[in-house]
């Protein structure tokens, strides 16, 4: 059964081992955004971040093992949605979804009143699930982060 739950310290290394795996395999990415992502969420990295805010990781678990996640930081009474992703074999399953109802849940804990962010204008997949979540388009952005294209996202959440 999936569970969905915040990260914990001891995730540290498996998580950042599903981030890589799943990032690495991504179709939309230059190698440059691959490699920088990638170092970005490093078992250190991770650990740091859940110390600095408890809510910025969230995983998905099947049978205990990490399947899927959720990353965010707090920006200036915003949430950045920085990646939500699920490892290949277990896609299909809507477990983004419940990912993104628990980062939701964190967002008034955290003080914001909005989530934000971007996602590759080629990413079918993100851009589907982002609107039927609510997500707003908020504009595209041409030769950006990596030299690559992006559309940037909001969502206003209820009070
Ligand atoms: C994006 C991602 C997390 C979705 O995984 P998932 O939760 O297993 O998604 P599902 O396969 O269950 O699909 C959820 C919905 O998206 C739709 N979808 C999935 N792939 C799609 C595609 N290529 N094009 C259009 N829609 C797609 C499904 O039809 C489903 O729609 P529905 O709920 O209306 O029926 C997964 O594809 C992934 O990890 N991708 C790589 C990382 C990434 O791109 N992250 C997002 C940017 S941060």
């Amino acid at each position: 059964m999936t569970q969905v739950r915040l990260m914990t310290e001891s995730d540290s290394l498996e998580l950042s081992q599903v981030i890589k795996e799943v990032i690495q395999d991504i179709p939309y990415y230059n190698d440059l955004a691959k490699s920088n992502e990638i170092k970005k969420f490093s078992a250190s990295a991770l650990a740091d971040k859940i110390r600095e805010d408890k809510y910025s990781a969230i995983v998905a678990t099947e049978n205990k093992k990490i399947i899927g996640f959720c990353l965010s930081r707090f920006d200036d009474y915003l949430i950045w949605l920085e990646w939500f992703g699920i490892l290949k074999n277990q896609r299909g399953k809507r477990i983004s979804k419940l990912l993104l109802e628990e980062l939701e849940k964190t967002t008034h804990l955290r003080g914001c009143h909005k989530i934000w962010c971007d996602c590759r204008t080629t990413n079918e997949a993100s851009k589907h699930i982002l609107s039927a979540f609510g997500y707003q388009q908020i504009a595209t952005v041409s030769n950006h982060w990596y030299g690559q294209d992006f559309i940037l996202w909001q969502k206003l959440l209820a009070k």
